[in-house]
């Protein structure tokens, strides 16, 4: 089972993205994967998203899609909802464009399983030894810095709540997906392992680090033994750390662009490549840390 994974790309709107879409899509069907998984984060727009995944779907694998936060946030002036969004239109535009949305249904693969959901936080990844009241998560803002899904997630579930759900149903697809399979792949875009969570000793950075997963989503995919590898996006900083039966990576692009020139080079770099035989996950060239960094940023907001 060979996969080919990414996440984060942060489609600009102006359409000036294409080329790199178009690179990443080649690249992907150099690898040749089986499945090509994207762990969220294109763009709050939906029609940026379909014509997105319309570039990146590659022909000869299964191609599946797990929305991030910035994909449900409802859209400047209005639009639907983060939970509408979620539940039906992200998976609409998956399936017009050739997608699987790994949340509204597990995909199967012989004896392999791809489940997940978005995943959510639940502020466990937060510094302790910073002494940053609860009131502070729970309103997403500390000393002026404010994490922006309070503007853009407009759902009614508190972050606990949110982690709550998206836990129970990755234990019912984990309970009920067919007795015939040997390996799961967990597929999210925020980060089950804290783990995988870059930590700077420095704020705003080390407060926002609390919105970046829950430890109790990772529990639950410990306790199986069947989830061989985790895939994940969100966190911006490239990261894979290896536990004794699993592997968990993220494999975000963010929101860098280089010069053309090293397009290649850059996109090489962002596509991760999985080689799951049985038991063993072995990863290819993993590259680690911030892709963007020294790159000219794209917009922070879209
Ligand atoms: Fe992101
Ligand atoms: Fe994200």
């Amino acid at each position: 089972m060979r996969i080919a994974a990414v996440s984060d790309i942060h489609v600009l709107q102006d359409g000036s993205d294409t080329l790199l879409l178009t690179e990443i899509k080649e690249r992907v069907e150099e690898i040749n994967p089986d499945v090509f998984v994207i762990s969220g984060d294109i763009s709050d727009r939906l029609d940026v998203l379909s014509h997105s995944l319309s570039i990146l779907h590659c022909a000869n694998c299964i191609n599946l899609f797990v929305a991030g936060n910035h994909d449900i946030w409802f859209e400047e002036g209005g639009g639907p909802g983060s939970l509408e969004k979620y539940s039906r239109l992200i998976g609409e535009v998956c399936k017009k464009n050739g997608f699987s949305h790994i949340p509204d249904s597990p995909v199967v693969k012989g004896d392999y399983a791809f489940v997940g959901s978005m995943g959510w936080y639940d502020y466990s990844f937060r510094r302790e030894d910073l002494d940053i009241p609860m009131q502070n998560y729970m309103q997403k803002e500390y000393r002026g810095a404010v994490w922006y899904d309070l503007f853009r997630v407009d759902w009614s579930f508190t972050d606990t709540e949110a982690t709550d759900l998206f836990n129970k149903k990755l234990e019912y697809d984990l309970k009920t997906i067919s007795e015939d399979i040997k390996h799961v792949i967990y597929i999210s875009h925020h980060l089950p392992f804290r783990d995988l969570t870059i930590y700077k000793n420095r704020l705003p950075w080390d407060f926002h680090g609390a919105f970046m997963g829950a430890e109790s989503t990772g529990q639950i995919i410990m306790s199986d033994e069947r989830v061989r590898l985790s895939i994940s996006g969100h966190s911006h900083i490239r990261n894979m750390v290896s536990y004794t039966n699993l592997v968990a990576l993220t494999a975000p692009l963010g929101y860098g662009r280089p010069d053309s020139k090293d397009l290649d080079e850059f996109v090489k770099d962002a596509v991760a490549v999985i080689d799951l035989d049985g038991k063993e996950a072995k990863v290819r060239d993993f590259v680690k840390g911030d892709l963007s960094e020294g790159l000219p940023f794209v917009s922070s907001r879209n």
